[in-house]
């Protein structure tokens, strides 16, 4: 990598880095201050109902006794679902914010865990550590992923399985909301008039389409490029990174596996009109086998370790 390469990747990291500090994921879900069991009940009993999908993906019960690590533990929600079903667990997270919280949320359920703040790209473990390593939602969010899947492969064990969530680029959500419907919906955003439809129809927050329509007026060429738009238009409108793969484009990062199963799941319903509202969950599920929004990657490392 060229020393030009490696500045701009460095202050790329430091920009997502600053964002998700600023703004821990799924925060923004419950109405009770950060860090309070309350705050920590709604977010977890928002999650699954929401992402209804995640514990049967996850299969938090087939961890027991296994050695875990969590990237990108957020607010570690799945991580005490780990810690509950008796992996010996260890969460790490780019931001000290997420770290915080992740581990205030351990001890108000008194369970055992392990925090780090820690690059996913530069992981601070031995070769071969764990059984199991999970991360949901997080590597599209890194500038490197490619590197931070090496990683992966490196500190499990052989035979050691990585359950990994990336967002999915033959979805409903990126195919037709954030490239067709969000990219046509972003011409309302120059007038209040048009803003205050597109809160109307959609029911996204006011501050938030407000935050758009600034980034549009400040820089509408760069705001509307591919890139930045799904960045902008996934997880906030200040994320600065998100990536989506297919499946082929996944099945070519996890190369080094030896074996590797995938499947979507979630429709992100909110951007289905209507019929997102009365859509049965057998439907939704069948759905998302084929459209759905997050892309899980299931692969186990040979039984010999590789050679890097
Ligand atoms: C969308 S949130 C997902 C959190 C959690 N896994 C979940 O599903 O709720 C993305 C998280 O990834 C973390 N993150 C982003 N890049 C990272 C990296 N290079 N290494 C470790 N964590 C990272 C962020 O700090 C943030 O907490």
């Amino acid at each position: 990598m060229s020393s030009t390469t490696k500045e701009a990747t460095a202050s790329l990291k430091e920009r997502v880095r600053a964002f998700w500090q600023a703004n821990p994921c799924g925060v923004k879900f419950a109405d009770a201050p950060a860090g309070t069991r309350a705050f920590f009940e709604r977010v977890e009993a928002h999650r699954y109902a929401k992402e209804w999908h995640i514990p049967a993906a996850a299969d938090f019960q087939s961890a027991r006794a296994l050695r875990v690590l969590e990237i990108g533990c957020g607010l570690g929600t799945d991580g005490a679902q780990f810690a509950r079903a008796g992996a010996d667990y260890t969460g790490v997270d780019l931001t000290d914010a997420a770290v915080a919280l992740a581990r205030r949320n351990f001890e108000l359920q008194n369970l055992a865990g392990e925090f780090r703040t820690a690059d996913a790209e530069n992981l601070d473990f031995a070769d071969e550590t764990f059984d199991l390593v999970y991360s949901h939602g997080v590597l599209h969010h890194t500038p490197d992923t490619a590197r931070a899947v090496r990683e992966i492969h490196r500190v499990l064990k052989p035979a050691g399985r990585a359950v990994v969530m990336l967002y999915h680029r033959d979805s409903y959500n990126y195919r037709v909301n954030i490239s067709v419907l969000r990219r046509a919906g972003a011409r309302l955003l120059h007038s209040e008039a048009g803003l205050r439809l597109a809160h109307l129809v959609t029911r996204e927050p006011v501050e938030s389409l407000r935050e758009h329509a600034a980034r549009i007026r400040a820089d509408g060429r760069s705001y509307l490029s591919p890139e930045e738009f799904l960045s902008r238009n996934t997880d906030g409108a200040g994320n600065p990174l998100t990536r989506v793969y297919s499946r082929e484009e996944a099945r070519a990062l996890f190369k080094d596996f030896a074996e590797v199963r995938l499947a979507t799941h979630f429709l992100n319903k909110r951007w289905l009109p209507v019929v997102g509202m009365i859509l049965p969950r057998a439907v939704e599920a069948r759905l998302a086998a084929r459209w759905g929004w997050h892309l899980w990657i299931y692969a186990k490392k040979g039984e010999k370790s590789t050679e890097y």
